[in-house]
């Protein structure tokens, strides 16, 4: 079986890029997860992948200053250099350009602590308990150049109980983001259609 080269891009803790590379362990899943790139040197998710023996690098955007179009470049540089087929954003706190996601469109993904197309942004727990909902969860969508927006590929959602707060929404929606990426990925590189009656939906 062909398997898609895939790049992780992080930020910080790399949870879901764990998760990821898990689940590329199995000889019948579609991607290798090929390339870990962060804008952070001091990421912890640039040693899990090392510790993986996957390629890993930092592309500091602070050393681009505020030209946002070159710190891209050396991304897109990156990924290309590398053979890469698909993108997975995990926790990569950087707002893209165009010149990435158009790039790539349709080919880089990206998930979101939410139930989208509610509470694109940041705080998205504490969002939620605010506004009272009482379903909750997380999204993985396509990356176009709108913040948390772009075609739904898959979603799972949790109850809200009375007393949680943000810390144990947080929790337990990470617990199924760690499901949900790597069901949501096989299903893109399956080619399936992704429409809402076929994308990934996971409820607990
Ligand atoms: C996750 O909650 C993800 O949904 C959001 O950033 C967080 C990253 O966590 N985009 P991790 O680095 O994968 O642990």
């Amino acid at each position: 079986m062909a398997r898609t080269r895939v790049a992780v891009l992080v930020s910080g803790r790399g949870s879901n890029l764990h998760a990821l590379i898990a689940a590329s362990a199995a000889p019948d899943y579609p991607a290798e997860i090929a390339l870990v790139l962060s804008n952070n040197p001091a990421s912890p998710g640039l040693d899990t992948a090392r510790d993986a023996g996957i390629q890993a690098q930092a592309i500091d955007h602070r050393a681009h200053g505020r030209d946002r179009a070159a710190h891209e470049q050396a991304i897109d540089a990156a990924l290309r250099e590398a053979d890469i087929g698909c993108v997975c954003l995990a926790g990569y706190m950087r707002l893209l350009t165009p010149l990435l996601t158009t790039r790539w469109a349709g080919r880089m993904l990206n998930i979101h602590p939410s139930l989208l197309p509610a509470f694109p942004g940041l705080q998205t727990h504490a969002r939620a308990l605010q506004a009272g909902v009482t379903l909750h969860g997380c999204t993985v969508h396509l990356v176009t150049e709108r913040v948390d927006d772009g075609p739904i590929l898959g979603q799972a959602a949790i109850c809200v109980h009375p007393g949680d707060t943000p810390e144990t929404l947080a929790a337990r929606v990470l617990e199924q983001e760690h499901l949900l990426y790597p069901l949501a990925l096989r299903r893109h590189l399956g080619g399936r259609a992704a429409g809402p009656r076929e994308g990934v939906l996971l409820a607990v």
